[in-house]
């Protein structure tokens, strides 16, 4: 079983690594031994970040990337410089993404785009690029970070809800395509985790999230990776094209 999780030679490129469960995915990746690498646009996030996650190490700022993954040139490019740093990537986790509030009567075209470009636009570019590299190798596994948004609707969300739901679908694809090469690909579907997204939301919102969930609390970052971590490793290797929901089973209520 222990063969199964041994992630030891795993070089693993995590967007929107420097806070919540990004941050999480690239720990629990290096406590068993892998070799996170940590991507995402905010600079100064991510060198604490990787400060965290290789601690007392000298070279830990070479294992970390800033990428703004709405940018497909510098995606690519970031590619081959983890290439010429740390050679082929093993596996990769699309992780970065934001909500902006809307309903389908009010949400602007900017905010549409906003959203489609970091969530749909930046998993793509991300996965693509991670995909290129995973063929070259011949193994490895993705993660696709969806969200209980693209399984179910919520009220005020219409861009998220959508960008999430293509997540899905994505990973389906994307499985379709990259199985014949032997890599897999799934998707992970959170639901309500305390992170720094949620930090705009109102209490009454809190404690209606609350109420739907049988666990009767909020998931942690922690929890996710654990999952997320799960499909990468061959303890999985014979899923692909999944969704894996993490909810404390807030989607199997029937109402
Ligand atoms: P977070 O806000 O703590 O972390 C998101 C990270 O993505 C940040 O470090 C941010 O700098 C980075 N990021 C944003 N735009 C970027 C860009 N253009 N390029 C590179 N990096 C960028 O949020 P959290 O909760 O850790 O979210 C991670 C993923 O989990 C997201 O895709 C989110 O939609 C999903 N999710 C989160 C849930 C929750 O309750 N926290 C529930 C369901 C899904």
């Amino acid at each position: 079983m222990q063969k199964l999780l041994n992630m030891s030679d795993a070089v693993v490129p995590v967007t929107g690594a420097a806070s919540g469960i990004g941050l999480a995915i690239a720990k629990c990746l290096r406590s068993i031994g892998a070799k996170p690498l940590l991507l995402d646009f905010n600079a100064q996030a991510l060198q604490s970040a990787v400060e965290e996650v290789y601690p007392q190490e000298s070279s830990a700022s070479k294992h970390a990337y800033v990428l703004d993954v709405r940018d497909t040139k510098a995606t690519d490019a970031c590619f081959e410089q983890i290439k010429k740093d740390h050679g082929l990537i093993t596996h990769a986790v699309a992780n970065a993404g934001i909500v902006v509030p809307g309903g389908i009567l009010d949400v602007t075209d900017e905010h549409w785009h906003q959203v489609m470009n970091v969530n749909l636009h930046g998993t793509l570019y991300f996965s693509r690029a991670a995909a290129r590299q995973l063929v070259e190798g011949k193994r490895g596994a993705i993660v696709l970070m969806a969200s209980l948004a693209g399984l179910r609707a919520k009220q005020d969300r219409i861009a998220y809800t959508s960008s999430k739901g293509a997540i899905v679908n994505m990973a389906r694809g994307m499985a379709a395509d990259l199985g014949p090469h032997g890599i897999r690909v799934n998707a992970v579907a959170p639901g309500f985790v305390d992170t720094p997204i949620r930090s705009g939301q109102s209490s009454a919102n809190r404690q209606s999230n609350l109420a739907r969930v049988p666990l009767q609390r909020f998931g942690t970052a922690d929890e996710i990776a654990k999952a997320t971590l799960f499909l990468l490793s061959d303890m999985a290797s014979y899923i692909t094209g999944e969704t894996l929901v993490v909810d404390g089973g807030v989607v199997s209520q029937y109402a």
